[in-house]
């Protein structure tokens, strides 16, 4: 069995959740914004984000898949799940529960930005930088990691652990 090592408690995870969305909610001054989530680790991020957002919100999900193994996610990217609300011309965040590579993120947005909205921007609950490929810009982050694999709050190793309320690292 693989040791969890903690991370992040429950209280310093509400904290920066909080923060993030003090932060979100003054730059959009009152204007309404689309959050989409990205299935399905950013699921219990999203749902403590919008809850703390003073600006009218909307949100959906959308769902994407690697190929390859769940601690290795290789570069092939394919779509499980599309946005159904209308985002033309609104103001859209991408919620993500963690950027590894980024990837997924670059791909995501260059997806979203041929639809026509009006802004695109980033929020990640975890930054995680040692294996950044891809050069994409992140607006918002609740924590940033150098390296290791992170699990709870969302974030799963084969699919477990997703349900733990507070965030570790695990040791292998
Ligand atoms: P990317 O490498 O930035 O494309 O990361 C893609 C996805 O891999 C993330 O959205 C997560 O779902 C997953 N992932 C990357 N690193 C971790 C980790 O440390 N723990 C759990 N999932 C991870
Ligand atoms: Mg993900």
């Amino acid at each position: 069995m693989p040791e969890l090592v903690p991370l992040l408690n429950k209280e310093t995870i509400e904290k920066k959740v909080a923060a993030a969305a003090d932060r979100i909610s003054s730059d959009y001054n009152g204007r309404e914004v689309i959050m989409i989530g990205v299935l399905k680790g950013s699921v219990i991020f999203i749902s403590d984000l919008i809850r703390h957002l003073t600006i009218p919100v909307k949100i959906d999900f959308i769902g994407v898949s690697s190929y390859g193994s769940d601690d290795s996610p290789s570069e092939k990217i394919r779509l499980t799940k599309e946005v159904q609300i209308d985002i033309e011309n609104k103001d859209v965040i991408i919620v993500e529960d963690i950027v590894d590579t980024g990837l997924t993120l670059s791909w995501l947005i260059d997806r979203l930005s041929s639809l026509g909205l009006r802004s695109l921007k980033v929020c990640t609950f975890l930054d995680k930088r040692e294996r950044r490929k891809a050069d994409v810009m992140i607006d918002y982050s609740c924590h940033v990691v150098d390296k290791g694999f992170i699990v709870g709050y969302g974030l799963d190793y084969a699919e477990n652990y997703r349900n733990l309320p507070d965030v570790y690292c695990m040791k292998f």
